[in-house]
C-alpha cells in the first residue's frame, strides 16, 4: 500500500533520508518509531506527496509519485488523511477544521456535515466544541481535533504524527484505541509517529525505526521487542544505557 525505495532527502547539508526503504502491507498499522530528528516527520510529508526526495521512489496505493504532476499528486493525496504534529489547525472553527476534507471531496448536505462533524467529536471525547476556535483549546484537545479530521472524510490511508503527544495516559490509550479500531472497522493503512513507543506497540503490528535518517529496523512487533541491536533495545525498551 505504501513503499518507499531507497528514499534519499536533505535539507542543504543536512541528510534527513539516507537511503531508506520500507513497505507498509495494506490494513495494517505501522508505527514508525525512533529519536528527535531521526527523519519521521519528513518521511510522513514524502509519503503524502509534500516533499519530493532527491532520489528514490515512494509508490502509495501501487502508484510512483514520483512522475505524478501536481493535479496527479492531489488526487493521490485525496486516499490520504494526515494529522500533523505541529496540528496545523485553521484559523477557523473546530466543527469548519474537521468538516474540511469533507467539503474538498464530497457533496454533502450542511445537515449531513453537522452529523458528520458531531459524530466525530463525540469519538475523540469533545461532544460539542463545534463552535470552539482551537487557537483557546489545549494542546491535547488540539491532537483530537487533528484525529477527527483526518479520519473524517474515511480515507484508506491515515498517517498519525504523535497523535497523543500532550495527552494523559488514559486519554492516550482512548486515542490509540480509537485509532485501532478505525483501522479494523475500515481496513485502512495506517502509519503512526509516536514517541511513546510503549503506547504505540500497544496496537501497531509493524515497526520501523530511523536512526539518523537510516531504517534500522522493520519487523513485527513482537520482533521490536526481541530485538538484540543496542539501539532499538535501547528505545524500545526506554533503557538510559545505550548508544542513543
Ligand atoms: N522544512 C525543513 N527545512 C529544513 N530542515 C528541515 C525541514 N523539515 C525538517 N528539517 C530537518 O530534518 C530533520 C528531521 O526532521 P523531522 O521533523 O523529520 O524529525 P522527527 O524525526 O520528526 O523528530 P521529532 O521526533 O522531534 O518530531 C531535522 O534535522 C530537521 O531540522
Ligand atoms: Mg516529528
Amino acid at each position: 500500500m505504501i513503499r518507499l525505495e531507497d528514499v534519499h532527502l536533505a535539507f542543504g547539508d543536512n541528510t534527513v533520508l539516507d537511503g531508506v526503504s520500507l513497505e507498509v502491507p495494506p490494513a495494517c498499522i505501522y508505527a514508525l518509531i525512533g529519536p528527535g530528528a531521526a527523519g519521521k516527520s519528513v518521511l510522513f510529508k514524502v509519503v503524502a506527496g509534500l516533499l519530493r526526495p532527491a532520489s528514490g521512489k515512494v509508490f502509495v496505493d501501487d502508484e510512483e509519485l514520483g512522475p505524478l504532476n501536481e493535479i496527479e499528486l492531489a488526487r493521490v493525496r485525496k486516499k490520504i488523511g494526515m494529522l500533523f504534529q505541529n496540528y496545523a489547525l485553521f484559523d477557523m472553527n473546530v466543527a469548519e477544521n474537521i468538516a474540511f476534507p469533507l467539503r474538498r471531496l464530497f457533496d454533502l448536505s450542511e445537515e449531513e456535515i453537522a452529523e458528520r462533524v458531531a459524530e466525530r467529536l463525540e469519538r475523540v471525547a469533545l461532544p460539542g466544541t463545534e463552535h470552539r476556535i482551537p487557537q483557546s483549546m489545549s494542546g491535547g484537545q488540539k491532537k483530537r481535533i487533528g484525529v477527527a479530521r483526518a479520519t473524517i472524510a474515511r480515507p484508506p490511508i491515515v498517517l498519525y504524527d504523535e497523535p497523543t503527544a500532550g495527552l494523559d495516559p488514559v486519554t492516550s490509550q482512548k486515542i490509540y484505541d480509537l485509532v485501532q479500531e478505525e483501522q479494523r472497522a475500515q481496513d485502512t493503512t495506517v502509519m503512526v509517529i509516536s514517541s511513546d513507543v510503549a503506547g504505540v506497540l500497544t496496537i501497531a503490528d509493524r515497526v520501523g525505526m530511523l536512526h539518523e535518517g537510516r531504517l534500522i529496523f522493520d519487523g513485527t512487533t513482537d520482533d521490536a521487542k526481541a530485538s538484540t541491536d543496542p539501539a532499538v533495545r535501547q528505545f524500545v525498551h526506554g533503557l538510559t544505557e545505550g548508544p542513543l
